[in-house]
């Protein structure tokens, strides 16, 4: 079993700084995902603990090896991408195989690992296909076979499932969970979906611009976000973040006024003691509204979208800070009418608007 650490890991492409320092210690057989908005730096880090891209500076260890300077080859990684670019003219064994013939290994050796991977990946039956006789889900399927065979100590996918349809990605969501589970090697996964990540991670990196804004676990993520951008980047719908002035602090509480909400105020319990006047931000999240809620809050609802077991109401979607409020079964919320609802100061999230971390 393989863990990697990665120490002030630094890559530019020319003059343009693209990871800027990242440190990250991912244990043994441990799932982590990698999510951030485009651009951000995903498929680099990715690259380079594959070895594919050198880093500019810093170390990278794999197990007990530090392979800074080592070989793609050498590494002991097997990276599946988005486009799966099977062999055409090869059958799905071939294809399984191939890397492995090319690297010397016996015929009998070759199948017997693509026997074992096509038995954990259901693909039995289609071994003697080509690849334009297979489903989508299926072509993704060999090219994770391809991995498999290889015994890799870490796999790496870059958002292997972003070409396949919504059905079929929750379908290979869960293989995926189960290979994970059946092998148990680390896996490193790349993806913009929130679901995927919040399902299959055992961590998650939030990245930004080439730095870590927070890792941890898909619910200290949720529970605890350290700033703003996590705060918005974990949960869906987004989290809602309302405008305020501290008007009272000290004595284990403050006191926040919401701009834009005459005469609303929320008392939250916090450790620190910011400062009387300071601007921040409440973050709330849409399914945290409830009408019990005791900072109450009346708004107008623009849109009511029925999703069958929840709905959510829209509202503000003109101004610059529009809320998206979960509704519940039997709510009264009607379209282009006044609502008040309301939520537990306990379950907002407190910021500074100017650093956009976390006041506790
Ligand atoms: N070979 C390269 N030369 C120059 N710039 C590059 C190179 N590869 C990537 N970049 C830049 O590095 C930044 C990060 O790219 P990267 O592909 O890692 O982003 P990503 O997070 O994977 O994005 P996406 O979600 O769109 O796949 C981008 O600004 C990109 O333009
Ligand atoms: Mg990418």
């Amino acid at each position: 079993m393989t863990g990697l650490i990665l120490q002030d890991v630094k890559k530019s492409f020319g003059k343009v700084d693209v990871i800027h320092g990242i440190d990250l210690q991912i244990e043994s057989g441990e799932f982590v995902v990698f999510v951030g908005p485009s651009g951000c730096g995903k498929s680099t880090l990715l690259r380079l603990i594959a070895g594919l891209e050198d880093a500019t500076s810093g170390t990278l260890a794999i197990g007990e090896q530090d392979v800074t300077h080592v070989e793609a080859a050498d590494r002991g990684i097997a990276m599946v991408f988005q486009s799966y670019a099977l062999y055409p003219h090869m059958s799905v064994a071939e294809n399984m195989g191939f890397g492995l013939k090319m690297t010397g290994s016996s015929k009998a050796e070759v199948k017997n690992r693509v026997s074992a991977a096509a038995e954990i990946l259901q693909l039995e039956p289609l071994l003697d296909r080509k690849p334009k006789a297979l489903s989508g889900g299926q072509r993704q399927r060999v090219a994770i076979g391809r991995a498999i065979v290889r015994q890799p100590k870490v796999f790496l996918f870059d958002e292997p499932l972003s070409n396949l349809d919504a059905e079929l990605r929750v379908q290979m969501r869960l293989e995926i969970a189960k290979l994970h589970k059946d092998l148990k090697s680390t896996m490193i996964y790349v993806t913009h979906d929130q679901v995927e990540a919040m399902t299959l991670a055992d961590k998650i990196v939030v990245l930004r611009a080439g730095r870590v804004e927070q890792f941890g676990s898909p619910l200290e993520l949720y529970r605890n976000p350290d700033n703003i951008f996590v705060g918005g980047f974990i949960g869906s719908p987004r989290m809602n973040f309302l405008a305020g002035t501290i008007t009272a602090s000290g004595g284990g509480t403050v006191t926040v006024d919401f701009d834009g909400y005459a005469g609303t105020a929320m008392t939250k319990t916090i450790e620190g003691i910011p400062d009387v006047g300071s601007k921040v931000m409440v973050g709330v999240r849409p399914e945290h509204f409830t009408d019990g809620g005791s900072t109450k809050l009346e708004v107008r609802i623009d849109v009511i979208e029925n999703l069958g077991g929840v709905a959510y109401g829209y509202a503000g979607a003109e101004t610059d800070a529009p809320l998206t409020i979960q509704l519940n079964e039997g709510h009264t919320a009607q379209e282009d009418a006044a609502l008040v609802t309301g939520f537990d100061p306990d379950r907002a999230f407190l910021f500074d608007a100017k650093s956009e971390k976390r006041l506790r």
